[in-house]
This record gives C-alpha cells, sequence and structure tokens, in this order.
C-alpha cells in the first residue's frame, strides 16, 4: 500500500525471537537482556495471520529475523506457510550463520528464496573480540553450504568498527572472489548499545577499499531491494554494497515496516510509533487489517540519527527490533 507520504510499502521484517547464541558489542549486552517471556511471544500462527493480512495491503516480500531466528525451533515450517500466502513473493533470512549450516536443507526445501550472513571479521581473534563467542568456521561453513544451492541470493553483512578495520581487506578479498555474493557494510547505527559505538563511515570506508582493490563504479541497476547501493569494485568478481542510515539517509524511499517479536507492528526503526498488535488478535480479520492499514498510513516521514535523545525515540536495543 501507499503511505500518508506516497511511499509503496511491501516489505516486512519479521523478528521471530529476541534471543541470539552471539552477544555482538553493538547489539546486546555481553550478561543478556532480561528475554521477553515465551508467553508473550507472537506463535506461528499468529505470525502468518498476520502476514496473510499484510499480504492483502500489498505486502509482497517477508524477511525473517531476531535476535538470531534460527535459535527459534521448527523455523522452516514458518518459511513454509509464510511462502504459501497469496501474494508472497519472496521470504529471506538475516542470521550469524551458527545455526545455518545444518538448517539449509528444510529452509530451501520450505521455499525460501535468500539468505543474508552477518559476519564482521574472517579471524577467529577479531570474531571473538565483537560476538564474545567463538565459531568464526562455523560461519563460513555455511556460507559456503549457502552458496552450494545455486537459486539462493546470498549476501554477507558486516558491521565495520575499529575493531575489525582490519579485517575489512581481508573479508573483501575473500567474499568479493565469487560472482554471486555482495558483501554489504552497514554503518552502525545509533540504535540500543550502537548509540555508544563508532563505526567507519562509509566515505572512509570507500577509500580503503578504492586504495587496495581500484575503483569503485556504480551498479544503478542492481536491485537489492531498499537502502543498500551495490558497486563493482577494482575487476572482483563479487560486488560491494554500502548501507550508510546515518551519512546518507533513506527515508523518502523507504518501503519497509517490522513486526517484533512481542508484535509491535513499527513503522521506523528510529521511533516507537507503530501498534502493539498482540491484544488486537481477538479482533476479526476485517478489523484488524483496519488497524494494520491505519497503522502503516501513519508511518512517520523520517528518522532523525542526528538526534540521539528525545521524547518518542526507539529505547529497544537491536536484537529487540530484529535490524
Ligand atoms: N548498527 C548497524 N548494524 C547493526 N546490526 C545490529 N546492530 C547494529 C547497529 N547498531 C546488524 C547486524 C546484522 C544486521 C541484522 O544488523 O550485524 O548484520
Ligand atoms: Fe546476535 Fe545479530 Fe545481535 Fe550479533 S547482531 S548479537 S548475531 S542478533
Amino acid at each position: 500500500m501507499i503511505d500518508s507520504f506516497g511511499r509503496t510499502i511491501d516489505y516486512v521484517r519479521v523478528s521471530v525471537t529476541d534471543r541470539c547464541d552471539l552477544r555482538c558489542f553493538y547489539c546486546m549486552p555481553e550478561n543478556g537482556i532480561k528475554q521477553i517471556p515465551h508467553s508473550e511471544i507472537l506463535r506461528f500462527e499468529e505470525i502468518v495471520r498476520i502476514v496473510r493480512l499484510l499480504a492483502k495491503l500489498g505486502i509482497k516480500k517477508v524477511r525473517l529475523t531476531g535476535g538470531e531466528p534460527l535459535v527459534r525451533k521448527g523455523l522452516p515450517s514458518l518459511v513454509r506457510e509464510i511462502k504459501n500466502i497469496d501474494g508472497i513473493e519472496k521470504v529471506h533470512l538475516t542470521t550469524n550463520g551458527m545455526l545455518l549450516t545444518e538448517n539449509l536443507p528444510s529452509l530451501v526445501e520450505a521455499g525460501l528464496d535468500g539468505i543474508n550472513i552477518s559476519l564482521d571479521s574472517l579471524s577467529e581473534e577479531t570474531f571473538e573480540k565483537i560476538t564474545h563467542r567463538s565459531g568464526v568456521n562455523k560461519v563460513l561453513r555455511s556460507v559456503d553450504a549457502a552458496l552450494s544451492y545455486p537459486e539462493l541470493r546470498v549476501k554477507i553483512n558486516c558491521v565495520p568498527s575499529e575493531i575489525n578495520r582490519n579485517e575489512i581487506i581481508p573479508l573483501t578479498r575473500h567474499f568479493l572472489q565469487n560472482n554471486r555474493l555482495s558483501l554489504r557494510f552497514i554503518e552502525m547505527m545509533p540504535i540500543g548499545l550502537g548509540k555508544e559505538c563508532t563505526g567507519i563511515p562509509e566515505a572512509e570506508l570507500a577509500q580503503i577499499l578504492q586504495s587496495e582493490f581500484g575503483e569503485l563504479s556504480n551498479l544503478p541497476n542492481e536491485v537489492g531491494g531498499g537502502p543498500s547501493r551495490y558497486y563493482k569494485l577494482g575487476n572482483l568478481p563479487g560486488r560491494v554494497g554500502f548501507i550508510s542510515a546515518v551519512s546518507h539517509a533513506f527515508c523518502s524511499e523507504c518501503d519497509r515496516i517490522r513486526l517484533t517479536a512481542s508484535g509491535f507492528l513499527k513503522t521506523c526503526l528510529q521511533y516507537d510509533t507503530g501498534e502493539q498488535l498482540r491484544p488486537l488478535l481477538e479482533l476479526s480479520d476485517e478489523d484488524l487489517l483496519e488497524v494494520l492499514r491505519q497503522t502503516i498510513l501513519n508511518k512517520p516521514e523520517r528518522h532523525c540519527f542526528s538526534s540521539k535523545n528525545g521524547s518518542g525515540l526507539e529505547q529497544h536495543i537491536m536484537s529487540q527490533i530484529g535490524g
């Protein structure tokens, strides 16, 4: 559907859990967070119902996120059910890759169209500094496993900061060897713990990459959907992408809404605007559809990441929102 600022909203990110098996310093405190009790997490049938209604409003693409979505049991069956909804064309997953290899066959069989795997370092030492857990080889194996399915679209997400500055070139050299891969650099966003972290801005990153590999050339027709811009880098076969919410705000092209694990329909990453749907699940489909329509219509015009404090700003951390 079209929101009140003329934007077509056709994409929902669904967080299926706030739990995660890693503790990335910019996302989750090391000793965890107060988890949402299981009884307050949307059940799969509730998620499917909401997505079915959203599809009636023109949502075509669904991304499952977390926390880490694969810590929730039975995810492939959710993929299958969402894929079967009339109007839903694509279902994608964003994962940290720790539990992916063993889940891949059933996810692909359920109809999954694409996977984004988060990885900030190729070296175990730096991986541990960032995630407070070990497992870089597990993640690398899951990237290879994903690439063994020719029908899957596979992207790697990396959040560059001072901790992994020395990993930027090795990661790029490694992943851009493969012409099926896009490596996307996500600028640190001042959300949750990210408010206290310093990332590496896009302009500086571009300089680092160009001085090692050669020119970045724009790929304007490369459709990833949404906020990433893609480039060729020197003569490397893969693509590099930038998602720069701070230095290149993309609110005027925003196409998305978010459903949190506890059932909040969130219309902007930065604000706490939206609607808590869980108590409204008693409504008829018709009435719930109207709530969804009004909530999307009221999506804010833009974020203002330049102001870190203020009324109505998001107070949750990223694992509770789903990125
Ligand atoms: N800023 C930017 N990216 C973040 N992610 C989590 N927290 C932040 C933040 N504060 C990233 C993860 C993952 C994606 C879902 O969001 O690294 O790749
Ligand atoms: Fe887990 Fe992703 Fe947050 Fe890291 S960024 S702690 S992998 S949810």
